[in-house]
């Protein structure tokens, strides 16, 4: 059956037909803050590149917690921005370290919201690099053993989860072991499972982290953006080792990724809308060539489309905003009691 009988159009006729027929629904329950703390008091300056996200001391960044918590955000995604004069390393599982800090500060003001941590190196070695670099290469196997070292201390200060980022072999793995033997069985792992060598880290690493202000090669380790099926065995392999939660990134070019890894493994399912596609869509909109608010509900409905479950994303409180706003409307537009004629 088919045109003239069949008109698709039906469903299309207005809004409230529209809101019925609607397949995915983006939640604010969906969305991860990434922030960015630095050492001292009193600073809040916008990160250049990424316009509405700032460097935060942690007094002006439990001020945002506060807010985005308000806003029914669910969790938020910590990372310190070091001042890169020499091999800091070993600050990265002090215990009394910057991100350790802010993690038990924001557990005290504002409990209820998840606390996720970005478990690297690269914020804290002098070139940039995710871990130990030896003649040109990224040493695996000494790299995985300081990121369970980072990820335990990251744990005891309180966050609950943390989130290795460096693409190591195995770091999955030994962080699930070490966090156990420190009796540490509650604390999620989020891996980055799939992460892609990409260009679209760019302003993160040269502005929101500043873990590397020239150009740096990850990609022996980071993936070749060329290849799906071996993000399919990334994923395997992170759920075998352990991981709760597995994340892909980058997401607008990789929502194929997004739906693979959905469809195949079923698990919790993260994608990080990364530091370039804000970028792109901030100045495009910054330009008047796009209209922001409606193409980042469209971008971050695209994700949920595709099967992730979880979005980290520097729109969050934005999109935050924009849906707890259509909410009001809706429920204002359907008063209580109040019957269409006919019934
Ligand atoms: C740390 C890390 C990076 C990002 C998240 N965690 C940068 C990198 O891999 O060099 C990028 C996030 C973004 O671009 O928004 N390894
Ligand atoms: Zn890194």
């Amino acid at each position: 059956m088919g045109y003239p009988i069949k008109r698709m159009r039906r469903l299309r006729r207005n809004e409230n037909i529209r809101r019925m027929m609607r397949e995915t629904a983006l939640s604010v329950s969906d969305l991860i803050q990434p922030l960015f703390v630095v050492t001292g008091e009193g600073i809040k300056k916008e990160i250049d590149a990424l316009p509405g996200n700032y460097h935060l001391s942690t007094d002006y960044l439990i001020e945002e917690v506060k807010m985005l918590h308000a806003l029914g955000i669910p969790a938020v995604l910590l990372f310190g921005v070091r001042d890169k004069k020499g091999d800091s390393t070993s600050e990265a599982y002090d215990s009394n370290g910057l991100v350790q800090q802010t993690v038990r500060a924001i557990k005290d003001e504002v409990p209820d919201i998840t606390v996720i941590t970005d478990v690297c190196l690269c914020e804290h070695t002098p070139h940039g690099f995710c871990g130990f670099v030896k003649d040109g290469y990224v040493e695996n196997d000494s790299t995985v053993q300081l990121l369970a070292k980072v990820a335990l201390s990251h744990a005891q200060a309180g966050a609950d989860i943390v989130a290795p980022a460096a693409m190591m072999d195995g770091q999955v793995q030994a962080i699930r072991t070490l966090l156990d033997e420190h009796e540490k069985t509650e604390t999620i792992i989020m891996g980055y499972a799939v992460k892609y060598a990409s260009k679209l880290y760019d302003p993160f690493r040269k502005h929101g982290t500043k873990s590397s202000e020239t150009a740096v090669d990850k990609k022996t380790h980071q993936m070749d953006f060329a290849n799906s099926d071996e993000a399919m065995r990334e994923i395997a392999l992170d759920i075998e080792e352990g991981a709760d939660i597995v994340m892909v990134k980058p997401g607008m070019f990789y929502l194929d990724i997004v739906y693979r890894a959905n469809q195949e493994f079923g698990v919790p399912l993260a994608v990080y809308n990364v530091s370039g596609e804000y970028a792109m869509v901030k100045s495009a909109a910054e330009m008047g060539r796009i209209d922001e608010k409606e193409v980042m509900m469209e971008l971050l409905t695209s994700f949920k489309r595709a099967g992730a479950n979880l979005i980290i994303s520097y729109h969050a409180k934005d999109a935050a905003e924009v849906l707890n706003l259509q909410a009001d409307k809706v429920s204002a537009s359907q008063p209580i009691g109040v019957f269409p004629e006919g019934h």
